[in-house]
Protein backbone atom coordinates (compact mmCIF):
# COMPACT_ATOMS: atom_id res chain seq x y z
CA UNK A 1 0.00 0.00 0.00
CA UNK A 2 1.50 3.80 -0.40
CA UNK A 3 0.85 6.30 1.67
CA UNK A 4 -0.86 8.18 -0.67
CA UNK A 5 -3.26 5.46 -1.38
CA UNK A 6 -4.62 5.77 2.56
CA UNK A 7 -4.52 9.10 2.89
CA UNK A 8 -7.07 9.08 -0.17
CA UNK A 9 -9.27 6.57 1.44
CA UNK A 10 -9.57 9.02 4.49
CA UNK A 11 -10.39 12.05 2.42
CA UNK A 12 -13.03 11.14 0.55
CA UNK A 13 -16.61 11.94 0.47
CA UNK A 14 -19.83 10.91 -0.72
CA UNK A 15 -23.21 10.92 -1.75
CA UNK A 16 -25.84 9.70 0.94
CA UNK A 17 -29.27 7.72 0.14
CA UNK A 18 -29.96 4.18 -1.25
CA UNK A 19 -31.98 4.05 -4.63
CA UNK A 20 -32.05 7.59 -5.13
CA UNK A 21 -30.92 9.45 -8.31
CA UNK A 22 -27.43 10.66 -7.69
CA UNK A 23 -25.82 13.15 -9.82
CA UNK A 24 -21.54 14.24 -9.41
CA UNK A 25 -19.16 15.80 -11.43
CA UNK A 26 -15.93 15.83 -11.21
CA UNK A 27 -15.08 19.04 -13.15
CA UNK A 28 -17.66 21.47 -13.24
CA UNK A 29 -20.05 21.97 -16.32
CA UNK A 30 -19.31 18.03 -17.43
CA UNK A 31 -23.15 17.04 -16.52
CA UNK A 32 -25.84 17.98 -19.29
CA UNK A 33 -28.31 20.08 -18.00
CA UNK A 34 -31.62 18.98 -19.20
CA UNK A 35 -30.91 16.42 -21.49
CA UNK A 36 -29.29 12.60 -21.16
CA UNK A 37 -27.99 12.54 -24.07
CA UNK A 38 -27.40 16.27 -25.93
CA UNK A 39 -26.32 16.24 -29.51
CA UNK A 40 -22.95 17.51 -28.03
CA UNK A 41 -21.71 16.29 -24.79
CA UNK A 42 -20.24 19.11 -22.89
CA UNK A 43 -16.48 18.94 -22.42
CA UNK A 44 -16.40 16.87 -25.20
CA UNK A 45 -16.99 13.76 -23.46
CA UNK A 46 -19.36 10.76 -24.46
CA UNK A 47 -22.73 10.13 -23.45
CA UNK A 48 -23.42 6.24 -22.54
CA UNK A 49 -26.33 4.94 -20.30
CA UNK A 50 -25.85 1.70 -17.98
CA UNK A 51 -28.80 -0.33 -17.47
CA UNK A 52 -28.97 -2.52 -14.00
CA UNK A 53 -32.77 -3.35 -14.58
CA UNK A 54 -34.66 -4.06 -18.21
CA UNK A 55 -35.73 -0.84 -19.73
CA UNK A 56 -39.63 -1.43 -18.72
CA UNK A 57 -38.85 -2.76 -15.41
CA UNK A 58 -41.55 -0.84 -12.89
CA UNK A 59 -40.24 2.72 -11.87
CA UNK A 60 -39.73 1.28 -8.62
CA UNK A 61 -37.30 -1.58 -10.00
CA UNK A 62 -35.59 0.56 -12.55
CA UNK A 63 -32.46 1.20 -12.40
CA UNK A 64 -29.52 2.23 -14.63
CA UNK A 65 -27.65 5.59 -14.73
CA UNK A 66 -25.88 7.90 -17.64
CA UNK A 67 -22.32 8.39 -17.72
CA UNK A 68 -20.36 10.99 -18.97
CA UNK A 69 -17.24 9.78 -20.26
CA UNK A 70 -13.81 10.62 -22.32
CA UNK A 71 -13.81 7.65 -24.69
CA UNK A 72 -17.26 5.02 -24.85
CA UNK A 73 -16.95 1.93 -23.65
CA UNK A 74 -17.56 0.41 -27.05
CA UNK A 75 -14.15 1.18 -27.78
CA UNK A 76 -11.72 -1.68 -27.03
CA UNK A 77 -10.84 -4.64 -28.78
CA UNK A 78 -11.81 -8.50 -28.50
CA UNK A 79 -11.79 -10.28 -25.33
CA UNK A 80 -9.78 -13.00 -25.41
CA UNK A 81 -10.66 -15.95 -22.98
CA UNK A 82 -8.47 -16.21 -19.49
CA UNK A 83 -7.66 -18.90 -16.61
CA UNK A 84 -10.60 -18.86 -14.27
CA UNK A 85 -8.08 -19.13 -11.46
CA UNK A 86 -10.19 -20.41 -8.54
CA UNK A 87 -13.27 -18.41 -9.45
CA UNK A 88 -16.49 -21.12 -10.40
CA UNK A 89 -19.82 -20.07 -11.20
CA UNK A 90 -23.07 -21.03 -11.27
CA UNK A 91 -24.67 -24.09 -11.99
CA UNK A 92 -22.55 -26.22 -9.75
CA UNK A 93 -22.52 -29.51 -10.81
CA UNK A 94 -19.07 -30.93 -10.04
CA UNK A 95 -20.26 -32.18 -6.25
CA UNK A 96 -23.18 -33.62 -4.94
CA UNK A 97 -25.41 -31.37 -2.80
CA UNK A 98 -24.20 -31.59 0.81
CA UNK A 99 -27.05 -31.94 3.50
CA UNK A 100 -24.30 -32.03 6.32
CA UNK A 101 -23.21 -29.24 8.32
CA UNK A 102 -20.01 -27.86 7.65
CA UNK A 103 -17.51 -25.35 8.85
CA UNK A 104 -14.32 -23.93 7.19
CA UNK A 105 -10.94 -22.06 9.01
CA UNK A 106 -9.61 -18.94 6.92
CA UNK A 107 -8.56 -19.32 3.94
CA UNK A 108 -4.59 -20.23 3.22
CA UNK A 109 -1.81 -17.24 2.63
CA UNK A 110 -1.96 -16.55 -0.84
CA UNK A 111 1.51 -16.47 -2.78
CA UNK A 112 3.16 -12.86 -3.06
CA UNK A 113 1.95 -10.54 -5.51
CA UNK A 114 -2.02 -11.95 -5.57
CA UNK A 115 -4.57 -9.54 -6.06
CA UNK A 116 -7.96 -8.93 -5.39
CA UNK A 117 -9.39 -10.87 -8.42
CA UNK A 118 -6.70 -13.51 -8.24
CA UNK A 119 -7.55 -14.42 -4.42
CA UNK A 120 -11.07 -14.71 -5.35
CA UNK A 121 -11.81 -18.70 -4.51
CA UNK A 122 -15.08 -19.94 -4.82
CA UNK A 123 -17.03 -21.77 -1.88
CA UNK A 124 -19.86 -22.92 -3.83
CA UNK A 125 -23.37 -21.66 -4.81
CA UNK A 126 -26.75 -22.38 -6.77
CA UNK A 127 -28.80 -21.04 -9.48
CA UNK A 128 -27.53 -20.55 -12.71
CA UNK A 129 -25.85 -16.80 -13.80
CA UNK A 130 -26.94 -17.06 -17.48
CA UNK A 131 -30.56 -17.55 -16.00
CA UNK A 132 -29.54 -14.56 -13.74
CA UNK A 133 -31.05 -16.41 -10.88
CA UNK A 134 -29.02 -17.76 -7.29
CA UNK A 135 -25.91 -16.78 -5.77
CA UNK A 136 -22.04 -17.88 -5.23
CA UNK A 137 -20.54 -17.58 -2.51
CA UNK A 138 -16.92 -16.32 -2.73
CA UNK A 139 -13.60 -15.85 -0.33
CA UNK A 140 -10.93 -13.31 -1.29
CA UNK A 141 -7.14 -13.32 0.19
CA UNK A 142 -5.14 -10.68 -1.47
CA UNK A 143 -1.56 -9.18 -0.80
CA UNK A 144 -1.48 -7.00 -3.74
CA UNK A 145 -3.16 -3.94 -5.52
CA UNK A 146 -4.80 -4.36 -8.49
CA UNK A 147 -3.04 -3.16 -11.70
CA UNK A 148 -5.86 -4.74 -14.22
CA UNK A 149 -9.53 -3.52 -13.97
CA UNK A 150 -12.42 -6.26 -13.42
CA UNK A 151 -16.56 -6.35 -14.16
CA UNK A 152 -18.60 -8.89 -13.40
CA UNK A 153 -21.34 -9.28 -16.37
CA UNK A 154 -23.05 -12.49 -14.53
CA UNK A 155 -23.94 -10.35 -11.07
CA UNK A 156 -23.15 -7.85 -8.26
CA UNK A 157 -20.40 -8.48 -6.05
CA UNK A 158 -21.31 -7.69 -2.41
CA UNK A 159 -18.06 -7.67 -0.69
CA UNK A 160 -17.56 -8.17 2.63
CA UNK A 161 -14.01 -7.12 4.37
CA UNK A 162 -12.49 -9.28 7.18
CA UNK A 163 -9.59 -8.20 7.63
CA UNK A 164 -7.68 -4.93 5.63
CA UNK A 165 -8.54 -2.06 4.14
CA UNK A 166 -9.56 -1.68 0.42
CA UNK A 167 -9.74 1.46 -1.75
CA UNK A 168 -12.24 0.58 -4.83
CA UNK A 169 -11.33 2.71 -7.78
CA UNK A 170 -14.57 2.05 -9.86
CA UNK A 171 -16.39 3.94 -12.92
CA UNK A 172 -18.24 6.21 -10.94
CA UNK A 173 -15.65 7.49 -8.41
CA UNK A 174 -13.96 5.80 -5.40
CA UNK A 175 -15.08 4.14 -2.57
CA UNK A 176 -13.11 3.18 1.01
CA UNK A 177 -14.27 0.02 2.89
CA UNK A 178 -13.02 -1.39 5.98
CA UNK A 179 -14.45 -4.36 7.99
CA UNK A 180 -17.39 -3.75 9.40
CA UNK A 181 -18.31 -2.09 6.26
CA UNK A 182 -19.90 -3.48 3.12
CA UNK A 183 -19.42 -2.57 -0.41
CA UNK A 184 -21.51 -3.56 -3.43
CA UNK A 185 -20.40 -3.36 -7.06
CA UNK A 186 -23.48 -3.57 -9.60
CA UNK A 187 -23.10 -5.69 -12.39
CA UNK A 188 -20.99 -4.78 -15.17
CA UNK A 189 -19.20 -1.83 -13.27
CA UNK A 190 -15.38 -1.85 -13.63
CA UNK A 191 -13.28 -1.25 -10.90
CA UNK A 192 -10.07 -2.24 -9.63
CA UNK A 193 -9.29 -3.21 -5.75
CA UNK A 194 -6.22 -1.50 -3.88
CA UNK A 195 -4.97 -3.01 -0.81
CA UNK A 196 -4.78 -0.28 2.29
CA UNK A 197 -2.74 -2.59 4.19
CA UNK A 198 -0.38 -5.60 3.88
CA UNK A 199 -2.94 -8.22 2.93
CA UNK A 200 -6.90 -8.17 2.90
CA UNK A 201 -9.22 -10.65 3.32
CA UNK A 202 -13.07 -11.59 3.24
CA UNK A 203 -16.15 -12.46 1.49
CA UNK A 204 -18.02 -12.14 -1.67
CA UNK A 205 -21.75 -13.00 -2.38
CA UNK A 206 -22.43 -12.63 -6.27
CA UNK A 207 -25.47 -12.41 -6.66
CA UNK A 208 -26.93 -13.48 -10.27
CA UNK A 209 -30.74 -12.29 -9.14
CA UNK A 210 -32.34 -9.14 -8.90
CA UNK A 211 -30.15 -6.34 -7.29
CA UNK A 212 -30.06 -5.92 -3.77
CA UNK A 213 -32.50 -3.92 -2.13
CA UNK A 214 -33.78 -2.66 0.95
CA UNK A 215 -36.17 -5.13 2.64
CA UNK A 216 -39.84 -3.87 2.99
CA UNK A 217 -40.60 -2.83 7.11
CA UNK A 218 -44.17 -4.04 7.59
CA UNK A 219 -45.53 -2.71 11.19
CA UNK A 220 -41.52 -1.56 12.43
CA UNK A 221 -42.38 1.44 10.11
CA UNK A 222 -40.37 4.31 8.14
CA UNK A 223 -37.41 3.94 10.28
CA UNK A 224 -35.07 1.01 11.42
CA UNK A 225 -32.73 -1.96 10.46
CA UNK A 226 -30.44 -0.48 7.63
CA UNK A 227 -31.57 3.47 7.25
CA UNK A 228 -31.44 4.62 3.22
CA UNK A 229 -29.50 7.95 4.65
CA UNK A 230 -26.27 5.70 5.51
CA UNK A 231 -25.66 4.01 2.04
CA UNK A 232 -22.97 5.54 0.64
CA UNK A 233 -22.37 6.26 -3.41
CA UNK A 234 -19.25 7.77 -4.84
CA UNK A 235 -18.52 11.04 -5.98
CA UNK A 236 -17.46 11.37 -9.80
CA UNK A 237 -13.29 10.90 -10.33
CA UNK A 238 -12.11 9.69 -12.89
CA UNK A 239 -8.47 8.32 -14.37
CA UNK A 240 -6.61 10.24 -18.15
CA UNK A 241 -4.29 7.75 -18.39
CA UNK A 242 -3.65 6.70 -21.76
CA UNK A 243 -1.26 3.48 -21.13
CA UNK A 244 -2.11 0.25 -21.39
CA UNK A 245 -4.72 -1.49 -19.23
CA UNK A 246 -5.68 -5.15 -18.39
CA UNK A 247 -9.58 -5.45 -18.19
CA UNK A 248 -10.79 -8.60 -17.19
CA UNK A 249 -14.49 -9.54 -17.68
CA UNK A 250 -16.45 -12.44 -16.44
CA UNK A 251 -19.08 -13.47 -18.51
CA UNK A 252 -21.18 -16.80 -17.81
CA UNK A 253 -18.61 -18.12 -15.35
CA UNK A 254 -15.55 -17.19 -17.69
CA UNK A 255 -12.75 -14.47 -17.83
CA UNK A 256 -12.04 -13.16 -20.31
CA UNK A 257 -9.61 -10.26 -21.33
CA UNK A 258 -8.62 -7.21 -23.13
CA UNK A 259 -5.96 -4.99 -23.41
CA UNK A 260 -7.06 -1.26 -23.77
CA UNK A 261 -5.79 1.34 -24.50
CA UNK A 262 -6.44 3.25 -21.69
CA UNK A 263 -8.00 3.60 -18.39
CA UNK A 264 -11.98 2.65 -18.65
CA UNK A 265 -12.14 4.42 -15.45
CA UNK A 266 -12.47 7.86 -17.53
CA UNK A 267 -15.84 9.01 -16.47
CA UNK A 268 -15.65 12.39 -15.81
CA UNK A 269 -19.67 12.50 -14.70
CA UNK A 270 -22.38 10.66 -14.28
CA UNK A 271 -26.20 10.80 -12.64
CA UNK A 272 -28.07 8.18 -11.66
CA UNK A 273 -29.72 5.23 -9.51
CA UNK A 274 -27.69 2.08 -10.52
CA UNK A 275 -24.40 2.90 -8.22
CA UNK A 276 -21.92 1.29 -5.95
CA UNK A 277 -22.00 1.82 -2.44
CA UNK A 278 -20.13 1.44 0.78
CA UNK A 279 -22.50 1.40 4.10
CA UNK A 280 -21.03 0.79 7.53
CA UNK A 281 -22.60 -1.91 9.54
CA UNK A 282 -22.34 -0.37 13.05
CA UNK A 283 -24.94 1.68 10.98
CA UNK A 284 -27.34 -1.11 11.37
CA UNK A 285 -30.79 -0.54 13.57
CA UNK A 286 -31.04 -3.46 15.70
CA UNK A 287 -34.35 -5.16 16.54
CA UNK A 288 -35.44 -7.38 19.00
CA UNK A 289 -37.45 -8.49 21.94
CA UNK A 290 -38.07 -5.82 24.54
CA UNK A 291 -40.39 -8.92 26.65
CA UNK A 292 -39.94 -12.50 25.68
CA UNK A 293 -38.27 -15.34 22.95
CA UNK A 294 -36.89 -13.32 20.47
CA UNK A 295 -37.77 -12.66 16.65
CA UNK A 296 -36.68 -14.87 13.84
CA UNK A 297 -33.05 -13.35 12.08
CA UNK A 298 -35.02 -12.33 9.30
CA UNK A 299 -35.39 -8.94 12.09
CA UNK A 300 -31.45 -8.54 11.09
CA UNK A 301 -31.84 -8.58 7.19
CA UNK A 302 -29.83 -5.22 6.12
CA UNK A 303 -30.44 -5.90 1.86
CA UNK A 304 -32.30 -8.60 0.04
CA UNK A 305 -32.60 -9.53 -3.10
CA UNK A 306 -36.37 -10.78 -3.90
CA UNK A 307 -37.43 -13.72 -5.83
CA UNK A 308 -40.83 -14.08 -8.01
CA UNK A 309 -42.47 -15.00 -4.57
CA UNK A 310 -43.27 -12.59 -2.11
CA UNK A 311 -40.76 -12.54 0.94
CA UNK A 312 -38.80 -15.33 -0.67
CA UNK A 313 -35.55 -14.38 -1.24
CA UNK A 314 -33.00 -15.43 -4.21
CA UNK A 315 -30.31 -14.01 -1.36
CA UNK A 316 -30.50 -12.22 1.94
CA UNK A 317 -27.77 -10.37 3.88
CA UNK A 318 -28.07 -10.82 6.84
CA UNK A 319 -26.02 -9.14 10.05
CA UNK A 320 -25.58 -10.00 13.53
CA UNK A 321 -23.91 -6.73 14.71
CA UNK A 322 -23.75 -5.98 18.34
CA UNK A 323 -27.07 -5.06 20.75
CA UNK A 324 -28.33 -5.24 24.05
CA UNK A 325 -30.21 -8.92 25.22
CA UNK A 326 -33.24 -8.08 27.84
CA UNK A 327 -36.02 -11.35 26.96
CA UNK A 328 -37.46 -12.85 29.74
CA UNK A 329 -37.82 -16.36 30.61
CA UNK A 330 -36.05 -17.13 27.40
CA UNK A 331 -33.47 -18.76 25.68
CA UNK A 332 -31.34 -15.94 24.44
CA UNK A 333 -28.85 -17.52 21.85
CA UNK A 334 -30.10 -18.31 18.24
CA UNK A 335 -32.48 -20.94 18.79
CA UNK A 336 -31.92 -24.90 17.75
CA UNK A 337 -33.98 -25.18 13.48
CA UNK A 338 -34.20 -26.36 10.40
CA UNK A 339 -34.68 -23.89 7.69
CA UNK A 340 -36.26 -24.21 4.84
CA UNK A 341 -33.36 -21.66 3.40
CA UNK A 342 -29.54 -22.08 3.00
CA UNK A 343 -27.03 -20.79 5.74
CA UNK A 344 -23.53 -19.45 4.53
CA UNK A 345 -22.30 -17.88 7.59
CA UNK A 346 -19.19 -15.93 8.32
CA UNK A 347 -17.38 -14.01 10.99
CA UNK A 348 -15.72 -10.07 10.59
CA UNK A 349 -14.44 -10.04 14.20
CA UNK A 350 -14.66 -11.47 17.16
CA UNK A 351 -17.63 -14.10 18.29
CA UNK A 352 -20.65 -15.34 17.48
CA UNK A 353 -23.37 -16.04 20.87
CA UNK A 354 -23.94 -19.47 18.98
CA UNK A 355 -20.83 -20.94 19.54
CA UNK A 356 -18.09 -21.44 22.26
CA UNK A 357 -15.06 -22.04 19.57
CA UNK A 358 -14.34 -23.22 16.16
CA UNK A 359 -16.18 -20.01 14.04
CA UNK A 360 -13.77 -17.63 13.90
CA UNK A 361 -12.91 -14.74 11.52
CA UNK A 362 -12.20 -15.21 8.28
CA UNK A 363 -14.09 -18.58 8.24
CA UNK A 364 -17.79 -20.05 7.51
CA UNK A 365 -20.23 -22.11 7.97
CA UNK A 366 -23.17 -23.65 5.58
CA UNK A 367 -25.90 -25.23 7.54
CA UNK A 368 -28.04 -26.33 4.45
CA UNK A 369 -31.71 -26.60 3.88
CA UNK A 370 -33.47 -28.49 6.64
CA UNK A 371 -29.93 -29.07 7.90
CA UNK A 372 -30.31 -29.33 11.93
CA UNK A 373 -27.95 -26.70 14.04
CA UNK A 374 -27.97 -24.50 16.72
CA UNK A 375 -25.86 -23.97 19.88
CA UNK A 376 -23.16 -26.04 20.65
CA UNK A 377 -23.38 -27.88 23.68
CA UNK A 378 -21.21 -25.35 25.57
CA UNK A 379 -23.18 -22.64 25.02
CA UNK A 380 -26.63 -24.45 25.23
CA UNK A 381 -25.67 -25.53 28.75
CA UNK A 382 -24.25 -21.81 29.82
CA UNK A 383 -27.61 -20.21 27.99
CA UNK A 384 -29.91 -22.02 29.93
CA UNK A 385 -28.68 -21.67 33.15
CA UNK A 386 -27.98 -17.99 32.95
CA UNK A 387 -28.96 -15.11 34.93
CA UNK A 388 -30.92 -13.50 32.80
CA UNK A 389 -29.83 -9.94 33.34
CA UNK A 390 -29.70 -7.01 30.40
CA UNK A 391 -26.84 -8.19 28.36
CA UNK A 392 -25.09 -6.58 25.82
CA UNK A 393 -23.43 -8.43 23.23
CA UNK A 394 -20.60 -6.53 21.42
CA UNK A 395 -17.46 -8.57 21.37
CA UNK A 396 -18.30 -9.62 17.32
CA UNK A 397 -20.04 -8.73 14.10
CA UNK A 398 -21.51 -12.27 12.24
CA UNK A 399 -23.25 -12.20 9.09
CA UNK A 400 -25.11 -14.61 6.96
CA UNK A 401 -25.87 -15.26 3.35
CA UNK A 402 -28.94 -17.04 3.20
CA UNK A 403 -30.26 -18.23 0.22
CA UNK A 404 -33.83 -20.21 -0.91
CA UNK A 405 -31.41 -22.84 -2.58
CA UNK A 406 -29.18 -25.10 -1.66
CA UNK A 407 -25.35 -23.74 -1.83
CA UNK A 408 -23.80 -27.25 -4.03
CA UNK A 409 -19.99 -26.75 -3.29
CA UNK A 410 -17.24 -26.36 -5.84
CA UNK A 411 -14.52 -29.14 -5.52
CA UNK A 412 -11.92 -26.87 -3.83
CA UNK A 413 -14.51 -26.21 -0.91
CA UNK A 414 -15.62 -29.54 -0.63
CA UNK A 415 -11.61 -31.06 -0.65
CA UNK A 416 -10.22 -28.20 1.37
CA UNK A 417 -7.01 -28.83 4.09
CA UNK A 418 -9.22 -26.14 5.71
CA UNK A 419 -12.71 -27.64 5.98
CA UNK A 420 -13.30 -28.66 9.68
CA UNK A 421 -13.42 -32.65 9.80
CA UNK A 422 -15.11 -33.41 13.31
CA UNK A 423 -17.41 -30.27 12.68
CA UNK A 424 -20.69 -32.31 13.80
CA UNK A 425 -18.94 -32.93 17.17
CA UNK A 426 -20.13 -29.20 18.38
CA UNK A 427 -23.59 -31.10 19.14
CA UNK A 428 -22.12 -34.31 20.48
CA UNK A 429 -23.29 -35.04 24.66
CA UNK A 430 -26.40 -32.65 24.27
CA UNK A 431 -27.68 -34.67 27.47
CA UNK A 432 -30.83 -36.16 28.10
CA UNK A 433 -32.92 -34.09 30.29
CA UNK A 434 -36.46 -35.35 29.84
CA UNK A 435 -38.09 -36.36 33.28
CA UNK A 436 -41.71 -37.35 32.54
CA UNK A 437 -44.08 -36.69 35.39
CA UNK A 438 -45.00 -40.11 36.94
FE1 LIG B 1 -29.36 -21.03 11.15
Amino acid sequence: MSGDARKTAEGLSYLSGFGNEHSSEAVPGALPEGRNSPQRAPLGLYAEQLSGSAFTEPRAHNRRSWLYRIRPSAQHPAFIRTGNGAIRTAPFTETVPDPNRLRWNPLPDPAPGTDFLAGLWTLGGNGDAAQRAGMAVHLYHANASMERVFSDADGELLIVPERGGLLLRTEFGLLHVEPGHIALIPRGVRFRVELLDDSARGYVCENYGAPFQLPDLGPIGANGLANARDFRAPVAAYEESEGPVEVVNKFCGNLWTATYDHSPLDVVAWHGNHVPYVYDLRRFNVIGTISYDHPDPSIFTVLTSPSDTPGLAGVDFVVFAPRWLVGEDTFRPPYFHRNVMSEYMGLVEGAYDAKAEGFVPGGGSLHNMMSAHGPDRETFDRASAAELKPQKIDDGLAFMFETRWPVTLTPQAAGAEHLQRRYDDVWDGLERHFRPLR
